[in-house]
């Protein structure tokens, strides 16, 4: 064999080792694509899977663009404009806070719902915002430019930090925006945000969640799905149009640009695209982290979850009052509890590590041929496994902190007090007179809203006896242990004597206690739960957590070389950065999917579904007469399909996570066809290692939407302000 042909096998064998790696990292419609590269990254692939719009249509800085009517909602969700006067549409279960505090007894809006009938009657929400994005640049030239070699990772951390705080700083000046850096790639890139946030925010309507939750817990991340997931709210400006406190002056916002909603409908393997703000995933880990994270994170969050869940429940089953106390926090206990659990079973199911182990190989393969290069990255996945092996006892101690003994309400209620005895102990000594509202913050008022006191001691019995079984002696705060040593163990007589002998905990105690706080502080300052609470938290915030930040911080370092090692080598792959809570673009197609062998779902549901659930008598299916009348009268209108049925929900193959809920979802024409708002149980794993035969996100088609509103709700005027196109 001459030299070429030796040359020709070199490149055969590289083609297949790259065609199998790219099998394993580029899966069709995987990506959650920053919307000012797609021009450059994604068009061409839209195009052809029918996208019939411009790359400058989604995001423009100097014209109109999607990018204008799509927007940050309150803490974590996302949102859409749909009409030129700031009316935006997200989902229930954002909007959910919101509703439940402007409600109470006698109008309770989450029962109910509630609709205005007019924009006086538009109820503004304290302490909501929704931000919208001016426009994105790349710093990351300005970021890094003061790294020299030979840095360690605090030296690093803190050059970095400090540049980020400069450039912000500078991007605000002249001008009435607020400004955030956020890295990407792992810190291979930074780009600044530049934002305009809104906080006069008004509830338009929300359905009863009899509806916008129809299913609870029970059909939560699972589909066939049967709830509209929606409320409505409008954005209000001042005269100039721009962001101001709340104000009966004020008018409803005019924004650039609103979608247009199709009543169409869809079908299977059209077009859609999700454009919203997807909180975190983590595509790139290695078999390492996949390993740590599917056979020790997840199952040990799982299961304190499990145990937590079964005690709340058994007690929210007895007694209404308590129900109401803890159905908040039980929905969001329940919501990762189900994630995560769904997660690793679908990491395992795919053989995940594996999978990522014959990446590893196959990427360490793919740049063989450079003997430097070879020796570099073989020695990173050495240090990659070390790092894991040290990180995963940490890891663990933390999941038992947060999970477990944080857990426990009466130590997540007690840990502020902390820093209210030093606030005290400043007044004392002249220096501070801000007690009184420090007071009032710090712990919660009385009677407890969410606190019932005998649920919390089994809360606490549990999860000390899983504590005491799981945690090493060497490794607990130590007032802990010697209490559990003092009472051998038996973490019923343990919890007995600390909640009865505690002010904290207890209603009546506690409002003595709020009275004479300051009188008889050092009294509460030896309260045996108090006492304990505050060991608890120093020893984790102090012994553990900084260690913590810094493994994360040496991972992160990793990765980051990682990361920029196969955007190198790995040539004809498009490479998304994982998501990090900014804005992106996800594009797919509405798409059915087989969970399990010899099972198939279809892509879409209908009414008779949600019917047909509420026969069952299950509670979490239960809806309000009105929705039944409107089934059996078959009153659809125009919003049923040609045969007559009104469809609710349907999946599509876009990459989406936490964060996309509320998100618009587009068809090819970039009309509004749904509302984003949750994921398959299966296709959890997504956020780890995506996989476009089975991982879904699940939708409210808008037609569902459109008719709660006019036919449930009697709220049609609303529609007159939208473009409602066929
Ligand atoms: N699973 C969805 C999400 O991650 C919806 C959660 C709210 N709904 C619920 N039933 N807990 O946010
Ligand atoms: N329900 C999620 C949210 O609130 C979206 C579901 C997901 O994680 O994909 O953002």
């Amino acid at each position: 064999m001459n030299l070429s042909g030796l040359n020709e096998k070199k490149m055969k064998n590289k083609i297949i080792i790259t065609i199998t790696f790219l099998s394993l990292l580029a899966k069709a419609d995987e990506g959650m694509w920053m919307p000012q590269l797609i021009a450059a990254l994604n068009i061409n692939d839209m195009k052809k899977n029918g996208f019939k719009l411009t790359a400058e249509q989604i995001y423009s800085i100097n014209k109109a663009s999607m990018k204008d009517a799509v927007a940050i909602f309150g803490g974590g969700c996302s949102s859409e404009v749909i009409s030129f006067n700031g009316l935006i549409l997200t989902n229930h279960h954002c909007g959910y806070a919101s509703i439940a505090s402007l409600s109470s007894v006698d109008k309770d809006y989450l029962k109910d719902g509630y609709w205005a009938m007019n924009q006086k009657e538009e109820l503004f929400c304290p302490g909501l915002s929704v931000t919208f994005i001016k426009r994105i640049d790349d710093v990351t030239s300005d970021i890094l430019k003061d790294l020299k070699p030979g840095f360690s990772d605090i030296q690093k951390d803190s050059a970095i930090q400090s540049n980020i705080k400069i450039r912000e700083t500078k991007a605000k000046e002249g001008n009435s925006y607020q400004t955030f850096i956020r890295p990407f790639f792992y810190g291979n890139e930074y780009y600044l945000f530049t934002v305009e946030t809104f906080k006069d925010i008004r509830l338009v309507g929300a359905p009863p969640e009899s509806i916008g939750k129809f299913g609870g817990e029970t059909d939560n991340w699972v589909w066939p799905r049967h709830n509209a997931d929606f409320s409505m709210f409008r954005i209000y400006a001042n005269k100039e149009n721009k962001p101001t406190e709340h104000n009966n002056e004020n008018v409803p916002y005019k924004p650039a640009y609103s979608f247009p909603i199709s009543t169409k409908g869809v079908e299977k393997g059209d077009f859609t695209m999700v454009y919203g703000f997807p909180g975190r995933t983590q595509e790139y880990l290695t078999s390492y982290a996949v390993e740590l994270l599917m056979n020790d994170q997840d199952p040990v969050r799982v299961n304190l979850r499990e145990k937590r869940l079964a005690i709340m429940s058994e007690d929210m089953k007895k007694n209404d009052t308590i129900r109401l106390m803890y159905a908040n926090r039980y929905a969001g206990v329940a919501n990762y509890y189900k994630k995560w659990s769904g997660e690793m079973q679908g990491l395992k199911k795919s053989n995940a590590v594996e999978k990522k182990q014959e990446a590893e190989q196959n990427f360490l393969k793919l740049i063989s041929s450079d003997p430097v290069k070879k020796e570099k990255y073989t020695n990173l996945f050495a240090q990659f496994k070390k790092l894991y092996q040290d990180y995963k006892p940490l890891s663990r101690e933390y999941d038992y902190y947060t999970e477990c003994l944080m857990g426990v309400d009466a130590f997540r209620m007690i840990a502020p007090a902390q820093s209210l005895f030093a606030e005290l102990k400043k007044k004392q000594n002249g220096k501070e007179n801000k007690f009184d509202i420090r007071l009032k913050d710090a712990l919660p008022a009385v009677p407890f809203k969410n606190f019932n006191k005998e649920t919390d001691k089994k809360l606490c019995v549990a999860m000390l006896e899983v504590y005491n079984k799981e945690v090493d002696k060497a490794l607990r705060p130590f007032y802990l242990d010697s209490l559990i040593t003092a009472y051998k163990g038996n973490m019923q007589a343990l919890t007995d004597f600390l909640y009865a002998n505690s002010s904290y905990v207890d209603n009546d105690k506690a409002k003595k206690m709020y009275a004479d706080l300051e009188k008889n502080s050092a009294v509460y300052e030896h309260d045996p739960l108090y006492l304990l609470t505050i060991s608890i938290v120093n020893y984790y915030q102090k012994a553990v957590i900084p260690q913590i930040s810094y493994f994360e911080l040496q991972i992160n370092d990793l990765e980051k070389e990682y990361m920029k090692a196969l955007r190198d080598n790995v040539k004809d792959k498009k490479f998304y950065p994982d998501a990090n809570g900014t804005m992106r673009v996800s594009f797919g197609k509405v798409a059915d999917y087989a969970p399990r062998d010899g099972m198939e779902y279809l892509h879409y549901t209908t009414i008779d579904g949600l019917v047909e659930k509420n026969r069952s008598g299950i509670r979490d299916y239960y809806v309000k007469p009105r929705l039944l009348e409107l089934y059996e009268k078959k009153d659809f209108g125009p919003y049923a399909d040609k045969e007559g049925k009104l469809h609710i929900a349907f999946t599509g193959s876009n990459h989406t996570t936490g964060g996309n809920s509320g998100s618009p979802v587009l068809n090819a024409k970039g009309e509004l066809i749904g509302t984003n708002f949750d994921r398959n149980w299966e296709g959890t794993m997504s956020d780890i290692m995506y996989n476009g035969s089975f991982c879904r996100n699940i939708i409210l088609d808008v037609r569902f939407t459109l008719w709660v509103i006019d036919k449930y709700a009697g709220a049609g005027y609303l529609l007159k302000e939208m473009k409602l196109v066929q």
